[in-house]
C-alpha cells in the first residue's frame, strides 16, 4: 500500500493539474484537453479523496457541486461599503462628468480604465490566507447576504489563491452567459417552469438558491473588475494594476477592458463597444468608466453612494412606444394557450417589431394592458420582445380589456374552443396558462413533430420547422410514428426539395432508431418530462414498456419526481393515441430499451485500456467496442491510470510508454483469453 505522504502528494498532485485545466478552460477560455480527460482526471481525484477521507479539503475542485440546503441565508457586514455607479447617458452627461473631475483636481494627469458594464449581480469574496472564506452580494450596499456555498459552485471563482496575501476582498460580477440563458429558458419550457425575462433575473434567481446544488447546475461565470482591498501586501498604485493582480491570482477578468488616455479614447471605446454589443457572448448594458489612479480615486472620494471618480456610461434603453392592435392566441407544443400581442409595426432598436410576448392572463390584467392601448414595448438583448405597460394617459376610453374565454369563445360550439382545432380549454389548478386538450390538436401535433425531431431530442437532421409543417399539412406525417413510415418518392414531391435530400431524410431518419431511450423519452414531449428527467427515468426503468406500467406510487418514490410530473406520464401513457403511436415506432423498427447494461455490474468496470498497433482479429474499433462491451472505458493516450494496454503488429509510442509506467501489456492472446473469462 502506498504511504500517506505519498497519496496525499498524488492528490495535490491531481488537484494541482484539475485546477490548470479549470484556470485554462473557464478563465483563458483555451483548454488543452477534452472533457472526457477532465472528466477521468475529476474521477480519479474523487476516487482518492473516497478512499482517503482524511485529504480532503474544501478547496478540491471536487467540493464544487453544492451542499445540502439552508434555511436562510447569514448576513455579512462589508468593511468597505459596495457603491454603485453614476448614470451618463449621452456625450454631453459623460462630459459634464468629465468636466467637474478636471475642476476638482486641476491640472493633475490621470487616464482611465475603460470596462464593459456587465449585467449580473455583483458580489464580494473575502480569502483568508489564499483561501476562499466568504461570498456576500451586495444587498444594501453596507450589508449583503452570505451566499459562500453558491458561490463555490462557480467554476471560474477560485476557491483557493496560493501565495495569496494574508487578507484580501475581490468584487466582480456573477452573470448568465447568453448562450446558456436560452438554453435554460427552453429546458424550463419544456418542463414547463416559469422562463427567466433575462439573463440578469436568471443569474440572480440562481445565486439566490438556498439549495446550492440547483446552484452547481446552472450556467453562471464571472468577471472579476476591483480589488476591494487587500492587507499582508501593498495597494497596487493604479486599477490597471489591481486588475493585473487579481488575474494573476487566477481571477477572471474581461478581456475588453481597456486603458485609454483621454476622454476622446473613452468616447471611442463606447463607440466599439454598441458595435460589438450584440455580439458579445454575455449582456452588457454599458461601459463602466473609472479614474486609473488610486491615489486620486481617494481624493474624489464619493457623493452619497457614489464615487466621484466612476461612472457608467449607458445608450438610452431600447424601448418604443406603439398600438397594440389586437391579442391573438397561439397554441404551444403542450397545448398551451399563449396570448400575444399584435403590434403596429415599430423600430426598437434598430429592429422592426410586429409582435410581442404578453406571457399570460393574469399578468395582462395586473399591468392592465388593454387592446387599442398605446403601449411601451423592449427588447432587452437576446429576450423576445415585451409589452411593458399602457401608456395610461394617451387612453380614449375605447381600449377593451382582455378576457381570454371570450376571445376564443367559439358561436358554433356555445363555448371556449382552441383556435386552432377547436377543442376544449382547461385550465389546471394552480396553473397561470389555458390549454387545449385535445391531443390531436394540429398546432400541437405538428409543435411535437418538430420537438421530436430536433437536434436534443432524436436529432432527425434535415426536419425543422418548416418541413414539420409541410409533412404536417400535406399529410404526410399527422404524427411522430409516420416519421418512419415515410418514402423518399413522397418527400421528393414536396416543393423545393431534391432527391438528394428526400434522401438524407429518410436516412437521418433511419439512423434516428437507434438513440438512446433517454432521447426517445425527452422526444416523446410528455408534459413536464425535460431532458434531465428523461435521463433519470431512462435509469429507473430502462424501457419504455417499464415506464408504460409504472403505478403513480412508484413514480413518487423518485426523488426528483413531484406530483406534477407523475400526473403527467400517467396521463400520458393512459391515452390511447399515445399508446398507439408508441406500438408503430416500435414495429418500425425504434429502440424502446436502453440496451447499455449498467456500467458498475460489469466485469470490466472501472478499468482503462488503451489499444494500439494492428490486431489480426479485431480492427481497432472492434475491439474498442467489446472493452466497452464488458463495462472498460477505452482510451486513446497512455496515462498513469491506464490499466492495460492491447498491443498488435507495429504498436509504435504508446507500448514504449507503457512499459516506462510499469502498465500491464497485453498480446492479442492475453486480450482474447481476457475476453474469455469475463465472458465465463
Ligand atoms: S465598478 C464603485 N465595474 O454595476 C464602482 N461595476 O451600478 C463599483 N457592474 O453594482 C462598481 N460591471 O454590479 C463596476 N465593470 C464593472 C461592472 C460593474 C457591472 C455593476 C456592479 C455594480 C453596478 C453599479
Amino acid at each position: 500500500m502506498a504511504g500517506q505522504d505519498e497519496i496525499k502528494e498524488k492528490i495535490e498532485k491531481l488537484r494541482a493539474e484539475i485546477n490548470r485545466h479549470n484556470r485554462l478552460y473557464y478563465i483563458q477560455d483555451n483548454p488543452e484537453i477534452s472533457d472526457a480527460e477532465y472528466d477521468s482526471l475529476m474521477q480519479e481525484l474523487k476516487r482518492q479523496e473516497d478512499e482517503n477521507p482524511q485529504f480532503l479539503t474544501p478547496d478540491s475542485p471536487t467540493q464544487r457541486v453544492g451542499a445540502e440546503p439552508l434555511e436562510a441565508f447569514g448576513v455579512v457586514d462589508h468593511p468597505y461599503p459596495l457603491l454603485s455607479l453614476g448614470n451618463a447617458f449621452s456625450d454631453e452627461d459623460l462630459m459634464a462628468w468629465y468636466n467637474r473631475t478636471l475642476k476638482l483636481l486641476g491640472n493633475r494627469a490621470f487616464d482611465f480604465v475603460c470596462e464593459p458594464k456587465i449585467d449580473g449581480l455583483a458580489v464580494a469574496l473575502t480569502y483568508i490566507n489564499g483561501q476562499l472564506v466568504t461570498g456576500a452580494t451586495r444587498g444594501d450596499g453596507l450589508r449583503g447576504e452570505n451566499i459562500t456555498q453558491n458561490l463555490r459552485t462557480i467554476r471560474s471563482i477560485p476557491l483557493s489563491v496560493p501565495n495569496a496575501p494574508a487578507r484580501f476582498e475581490v468584487r466582480g460580477e456573477v452573470y448568465m452567459p447568453k448562450s446558456g440563458f436560452l438554453k435554460l429558458n427552453k429546458e424550463r419550457e419544456v418542463e414547463e417552469q416559469p422562463l427567466f425575462a433575462n439573463p440578469r433575473n436568471a443569474a440572480a434567481g440562481s445565486v439566490r438558491q438556498l439549495d446550492s446544488r440547483i446552484t452547481a447546475k446552472r450556467p453562471l461565470d464571472t468577471f472579476i473588475y476591483m480589488l476591494g482591498y487587500v492587507e499582508g501586501q501593498a495597494t497596487p498604485a493604479t486599477h490597471w494594476e489591481a486588475l493585473e493582480q487579481m488575474k494573476a491570482w487566477g481571477f477572471k477578468t474581461n478581456p475588453r477592458n481597456q486603458r485609454c488616455k483621454n476622454i476622446e479614447e473613452v468616447m471611442a471605446y463606447f463607440q466599439k463597444w454598441k458595435e460589438e454589443r450584440e455580439s458579445l457572448p454575455y449582456e452588457a448594458d454599458g461601459v463602466v468608466i473609472k479614474l486609473n489612479q488610486k491615489n486620486i480615486q481617494d481624493e474624489l472620494g464619493d457623493v452619497g453612494r457614489e464615487p466621484r471618480w466612476a461612472i457608467a456610461y449607458k445608450p438610452p434603453a431600447v424601448q418604443a412606444t406603439t398600438k397594440l392592435l389586437n391579442i391573438g392566441i397561439s397554441v404551444g407544443r403542450t397545448g398551451t394557450l399563449n396570448p400575444t400581442a399584435e403590434l403596429e409595426p415599430v423600430a426598437v432598436g434598430g429592429v422592426t417589431i410586429k409582435n410581442a410576448s404578453l406571457h399570460n392572463e393574469d399578468d395582462i390584467r395586473r399591468k392592465d394592458i388593454r387592446i387599442g392601448d398605446t403601449v411601451v414595448v423592449q427588447r432587452a438583448g437576446e429576450v423576445i420582445p415585451e409589452v411593458v405597460g399602457p401608456v395610461k394617459e394617451k387612453r380614449t376610453d375605447k381600449e377593451v380589456e382582455f378576457d381570454l374565454l371570450k376571445a376564443i369563445y367559439s358561436q358554433e360550439k356555445g363555448r371556449p374552443a382552441c383556435p386552432e382545432c377547436g377543442g376544449e380549454v382547461v385550465k389546471p389548478e394552480g396553473e397561470v396558462m389555458y390549454y387545449c386538450s385535445n391531443a390531436a390538436c394540429p398546432a400541437q401535433a405538428q409543435l411535437r413533430i418538430e420537438h421530436f425531431a430536433s437536434k436534443g431530442a432524436m436529432d432527425i437532421r434535415g426536419v425543422g420547422e418548416n418541413i414539420s409543417a409541410l409533412l404536417y399539412d400535406k399529410g404526410l406525417a399527422k404524427n411522430v410514428a409516420d416519421l418512419y413510415y415515410l418514402k423518399a418518392e413522397q418527400l421528393a414531391e414536396l416543393e423545393k426539395m431534391g432527391e438528394k435530400s428526400a434522401q438524407n431524410i429518410i436516412n437521418a431518419i433511419e439512423t434516428s432508431k437507434t438513440r438512446p431511450l433517454a432521447r426517445l423519452i425527452f422526444a416523446l414531449g410528455i408534459k413536464h418530462v425535460g431532458d434531465e428527467m428523461a435521463e433519470i427515468l431512462t435509469n429507473e426503468f430502462r424501457s419504455i414498456e417499464n415506464l408504460s406500467q409504472a403505478s403513480r406510487e412508484r413514480l413518487l418514490d423518485i426523488s426528483t419526481v413531484g406530483h406534477k410530473i407523475a400526473d403527467s406520464i400517467i396521463a400520458f401513457f393512459k391515452e390511447e393515441d399515445n399508446l398507439k403511436i408508441l406500438q408503430r415506432l416500435k414495429e418500425a423498427g425504434v429502440k424502446m430499451e436502453e440496451t447499455t447494461v449498467k456500467a458498475q455490474n460489469l466485469p470490466w468496470a472501472g478499468k482503462e485500456f488503451v489499444v494500439t498497433g494492428r490486431l489480426e482479429n479485431f480492427t481497432r474499433q472492434e475491439a474498442e467496442a467489446k472493452i466497452k462491451e464488458l463495462g472498460g472505458a477505452a482510451k486513446d493516450s497512455v496515462t498513469r491510470k491506464t490499466d492495460y494496454v492491447v498491443y498488435g503488429a507495429d504498436p509504435g509510442s504508446k507500448k514504449t510508454k507503457a512499459e516506462s509506467l510499469g502498465i500491464t501489456l497485453l498480446t492479442e492472446n492475453d486480450f482474447l483469453k481476457m475476453i474469455e473469462e469475463a465472458n465465463s
